[in-house]
């Protein structure tokens, strides 16, 4: 292959992707779409048919929601459904999200890029509650020094302190069989957005903090 090929074929690597993995969602939906038809099944589906809407726009297939901001309560419902589809079919426990978001704060940039944000934050709270009976967590928001401030916060165990500095990194985790991603694509997605990140421990009870500080959109 000379350069120019190789080069032809960088570009096209991307739409590739989006391409096969849009006839992979095809088939699911159509699959759910059967499903759907039987009562017993509807509520599956309905699992189903989210989690390829979720997957489209992850990889970009619906333009509009590109670079217009977005609403932060809309995007933390989204994360918090795609939680609930995440754990309905795992036994164990029960993970309770609380908010106190402001109804008019939005997030600058990228709609998409913060679902994902929110989706791997609540996914590594729920985790490191597992193996408990419940577990919450709190969502808050608010403006500070004219930022949005905005802070996902669990009761699990917290972040040894020994390894704060390295969470963010790629392919750090802790956990067997975890590809340890989820806060490298948070920090790639939050900077990305012109917004900053940060873990933390709570102070006075056992659990992590992590605060995204954003210009308002
Ligand atoms: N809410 C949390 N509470 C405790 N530890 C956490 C939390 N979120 C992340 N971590 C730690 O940070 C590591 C990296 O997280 P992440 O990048 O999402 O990778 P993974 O979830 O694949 O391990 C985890 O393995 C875990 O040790
Ligand atoms: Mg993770």
């Amino acid at each position: 292959m000379n350069d120019q090929d190789a080069r032809a074929g960088a570009d096209l690597a991307l739409p590739g992707l989006v391409h096969d993995l849009n006839n992979v969602f095809e088939t699911i939906s159509d699959a759910a779409e059967l499903l759907a038809a039987d009562e017993r099944w509807r509520d599956l589906a309905g699992t189903l048919f989210r989690s390829v809407d979720r997957g489209r726009r992850i990889v970009g297939v619906y333009a509009d929601q590109n670079r217009a901001g977005a609403e932060l309560s809309e995007v933390v419902d989204r994360a918090e459904t795609f939680l609930r589809d995440f754990l309905r079919h795992l036994a164990g426990a029960k993970i309770r999200v609380h908010r106190r978001i402001g109804r008019d704060h939005r997030l600058p940039g990228n709609a998409a890029d913060w679902e994902r944000v929110f989706m791997n934050l609540l996914l590594n709270a729920a985790q490191a509650m597992k193996g408990r009976d419940s577990g919450d967590i709190e969502v808050h928001s608010r403006i500070e020094d004219n930022r949005l401030v905005i802070e996902v916060i669990d009761n699990g165990p917290g972040i040894d302190e020994s390894i704060l500095p390295r969470i963010f990194t790629a392919r750090f985790s802790t956990r067997s069989r975890h590809a340890g991603l989820g806060l490298h694509i948070v920090r790639t997605l939050v900077e990305a957005n012109g917004a900053s990140v940060t873990a933390a421990n709570r102070e006075s009870a056992s659990g992590a903090v992590f605060t995204i500080r954003a210009p308002m959109a």
